[in-house]
């Protein structure tokens, strides 16, 4: 019997990510619970969502925080050093050196903030669900360690294309003829982590943004379920490829008939 993973679900918006998982979990066709929901949002419909499940929700002011660290950075006593910081990240590109600390000082205030919370949870993942904050290699290494990724994210896009906050909006502005969602772990960049699963959908000529989306965010609720179940069950593994770069292999007889459901559920409507 695969153990349940305990979950820490990160949100910043409507949550259905978050309902799905929570259906699921309710249904038994997850094998993991989410312990605690923590949103940098404090009227986040998500939060409604995890109360109503009596799921134990947080709130992180990074408003404040990010101030306070863009004002303060020079005199705060911070858990790590900012330099070494802005030298691991690959999030912040811009070119003033001051203001990446400044930025990279609010986000670890946040996120110590955070991983104070969490620990009380004890979680085995944290899974982010429409999560729309940047996370600092101080965050990501609390949890990436002892040569274990923690840290999942769910992206509306068929990375490597269109990574960032517009995934369905860039899939759809661009004009590609199918679509895609991706499940991959959290590393220094932005949606460049090892990606564990994908799921595709076709785009029709007559679909619209609201109608893409529609179609990707159910493939979202699957596939994220999914991949937690999958992690659950132990049937996750990693190699590095030739270049360096961690690859992520689903070890699960039924992975082939499991993309082919995706794929024909996508069409629904159309054949
Ligand atoms: C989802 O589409 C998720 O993939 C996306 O935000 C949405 C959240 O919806 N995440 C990102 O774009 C992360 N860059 P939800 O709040 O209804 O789950």
């Amino acid at each position: 019997m695969a153990q349940k993973l305990r979950l820490a679900v990160l949100l910043s918006g409507s949550g259905t990510n978050l309902q799905a998982l929570l259906d699921r979990s309710a249904s038994g066709t997850l094998k993991a619970q989410v312990a605690v929901v923590v949103s940098d949002r404090p009227g986040a419909h998500g939060l409604k969502r995890a109360e109503l499940a009596n799921i134990p929700t947080r709130i992180i002011d990074y408003r404040a925080l990010m101030e306070k660290g863009r004002d303060e950075w020079e005199r705060l006593q911070l858990p790590v050093d900012l330099r070494e910081l802005d030298e691991a990240q690959q999030i912040l590109h811009f070119p003033d050196v001051s203001k990446r600390l400044g930025r990279l000082a609010g986000m670890v205030l946040a996120e110590d903030e955070m991983i104070r919370h969490l620990n009380a949870f004890q979680p085995d993942c944290i899974v982010l669900a429409g999560f729309m904050r940047l996370l600092s290699p101080y965050f990501l290494r609390h949890y990436n360690r002892d040569g274990a990724w923690r840290v999942l994210n769910i992206h509306p896009s068929l990375l490597p294309a269109f990574p960032g906050q517009r995934g369905y909006e860039d899939t759809f502005d661009y004009g590609v003829k199918w679509g895609g969602v991706t499940v991959h772990f959290a590393d220094e960049g932005e949606d460049t982590g090892p990606i564990l699963a994908q799921a595709v959908y076709p785009v029709w000529p007559d679909d619209d943004l609201d109608s893409l989306r529609k179609r990707g965010l159910q493939l979202e609720y699957a596939l994220y379920a999914q991949c937690i179940n999958w992690l659950a069950s132990g049937q996750v593994r990693f190699f590095e490829s030739s270049h360096g770069r961690t690859i992520v292999k689903i070890i699960d007889p039924n992975y082939p008939r499991i993309l082919k459901d995706w794929a024909i559920s996508a069409f629904s409507g159309k054949t």
